[in-house]
């Protein structure tokens, strides 16, 4: 008999023997900016996330950089008269182009936070479609071209990485050309690479107002029974030029973070806990079925172990205030 209760006799000895930690410099915590003051407002149905506007959000970084947590991911949410078929806004220098100012005001403020930040046209396309539509097609080649202009703005305000997550083909190489050309050689690319048309996303298009109005996305993100596809996606994106490749949802699909990390054991590997995963343990824990950071260190900890190097999750916060390392 081997005596494996030995490792379990108490926290301190657990801890010696664990394989793998959880740690604060793993998180990556995801806001949405909005236009205005003094703004905090919680998500409809999105418990504990919030729409802030520049001010609030360079205050709630404050905390978050206090408490350990060095890497954030901005979404910006801007008003719908300012969206239309072609998402200009998203590659405008005009003021309601919000989160080019909270790109420059949170590197000003604290210039050792890293910034990442969305480049996708959902959140600017009137028909909430994260390209640009021709004849009720959404345009591959077209839609690259605006992501890279895009990407390039958010470089010029200076953000550290840009996460392309429109699932477009060729998105990372027109990218990564396009900063190289304007002199943002050092930018780098987060790449949603193996991003999957989930019904776990519904949280996140409440809060960025970006509900497809007709169709759906799987002409562009990935069918959730595939897997090999993935790697295939995964092995593009890193010849294109990407420095960290994502797998998205994370709890969900620990298989294909699993098999990412083995296929690509030196690239930095990102997982994102989508808002529908989070709301689900939210939604336990409301219930009075769990405790509430137990079960968040436990499924962050279970992404960790499946392979990712970074985690975006929306507990991020409460995870850096009760961690100490
Ligand atoms: C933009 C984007 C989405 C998410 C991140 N970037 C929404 C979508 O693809 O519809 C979802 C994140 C989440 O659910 O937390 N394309």
């Amino acid at each position: 008999m081997k005596r494996f209760r030995k490792y379990r006799v108490n926290q301190i000895i657990r801890d010696k023997f664990a394989e793998i930690k959880l740690y604060k410099d793993n998180l990556i915590c995801p806001f949405f900016v909005v236009d205005g003051k003094k703004v905090k407002t919680q998500i409809k149905n999105f418990y504990d996330v919030y729409h802030f506007s520049i001010d609030m959000l360079l205050k709630e970084i404050e905390v978050l950089y206090k408490n350990g947590v060095n890497k954030i991911l901005l979404f910006g949410v801007i008003d719908k008269k300012y969206k239309n078929t072609m998402g200009t806004t998203a590659y405008s220098e005009k003021k309601e182009n919000i989160v080019l100012r909270a790109i420059k005001k949170i590197k000003q403020n604290f210039p050792e936070i890293l910034i990442f930040s969305d480049i996708c046209l959902c959140g600017y396309t009137s028909h909430g479609h994260c390209g640009i539509v021709k004849k009720d097609i959404i345009d591959n080649d077209i839609t690259i071209k605006y992501l890279a202009k895009m990407a390039l703005l958010h470089a010029k305000y200076g953000v550290d990485f840009v996460a392309p997550s429109a699932m477009m083909d060729g998105q990372v190489g027109a990218i990564r050309k396009e900063l190289d050309n304007n002199g943002f050689k050092k930018v780098k690319i987060l790449a949603y690479s193996a991003k999957y048309a989930s019904n776990f996303y519904g949280p996140f298009r409440e809060a960025a107002n970006s509900v497809p109005a007709f169709g759906d996305r799987k002409t562009y993100q990935m069918d959730f029974r595939n897997i090999k596809q993935a790697i295939e996606e995964i092995k593009e994106d890193i010849k294109e030029g990407a420095d960290i490749v994502m797998v998205k949802p994370a709890n969900l699909y620990l298989d294909v973070i699993y098999a990412a990390k083995q296929t690509f054991p030196d690239i930095k590997l990102a997982a994102y806990q989508v808002s529908g995963e989070y709301l689900m343990l939210k939604l336990l824990v409301k219930k009075g079925l769990a405790d509430e950071r137990q079960c968040f260190i436990e499924s962050l900890t279970a992404i960790k172990r499946a392979g990712a190097d970074l985690i975006i999750s929306y507990y991020s916060m409460e995870i850096a205030k009760c961690l100490n390392y």
